[in-house]
């Protein structure tokens, strides 16, 4: 069994927008915790192999060696912002080329298993909401509340198509299939933590979502005190 990690962790799983991101923000700044965005360290990977020429991308030998280098660090608001090193213009990471890599390379146990250490060291410095797809199952597994976040793919369709300015059934398709490729990998695939408390985004709204949880993880918090 893993140690606990020595301050609390609050973790968000789910599909591609299903609202995690900006649920996690909003929580942690409710909190005044930190955030560990797992997806943009995946991202971050992929762009450094996109970059380099990486030509195969399931060769976890050649992605890793095309890592760029990361580190947190705490913005005003106190949230872990990811330092990529060579990267002027973040917008990049969420290119459809970009996204779609960084589904293809976390598919990679030596990948996952490169990306551990660093992911759960996040949680040394302060308390921390972190979000992605193995959170609560692989990286923090004793956390103190493990949310699942899910909403249907039209509405996740329709989300990412402003967020990117594409059309909606291109982009529930493009999610349809990152989403299939998360859950059907071998290793760490996207799954439902056993005790997770499940929120669905779909109609309801972010303040709502964001009160719901922070009530659930000051219940805790109280409780394991
Ligand atoms: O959350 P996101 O869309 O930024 O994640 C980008 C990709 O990284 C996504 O296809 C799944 C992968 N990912 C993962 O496998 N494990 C995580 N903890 C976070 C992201």
């Amino acid at each position: 069994m893993d140690a606990p990690a020595p301050h609390p962790v609050v973790t968000l799983d789910g599909t591609s927008g299903s609202g995690k991101s900006t649920l996690a923000q909003r929580i942690a700044a409710a909190l005044g915790w930190s955030v560990l965005d797992t997806g943009t360290l995946y991202r971050a990977l992929a762009w450094g192999a996109l970059q380099a020429g990486v030509e195969d991308l399931a060769s976890s030998a050649d992605v890793l060696a095309a890592m760029p280098v990361t580190h947190f660090r705490p913005n005003a608001q106190g949230a872990s912002i990811l330092v990529i090193e060579g990267l002027a213009d973040r917008a990049v990471l969420t290119r459809d080329a970009v996204s779609d890599a960084a589904s293809r390379v976390a598919a990679l146990p030596e990948v996952r298993q490169a990306l551990l250490a660093l992911q759960r060291d996040a949680a040394l410095a302060g308390p921390i909401v972190a979000e992605g797809r193995d959170c609560g199952t692989v990286i923090f597994p004793q956390a103190l509340v493990k949310f699942f976040v899910s909403a249907d793919l039209e509405a996740r369709g329709l989300r990412r198509a402003a967020q990117l300015g594409t059309a909606a059934p291109d982009a529930a398709e493009r999610l349809a299939q990152r989403d299939a490729r998360d859950q059907s990998r071998a290793s760490a695939p996207l799954e439902r933590p056993q005790d997770a408390v499940d929120i669905d985004t779909t109609s309801a709204s972010v303040e709502a979502c964001t009160a719901f949880a922070v009530a659930k993880i000051r219940e805790r918090l109280a409780r394991a005190r």
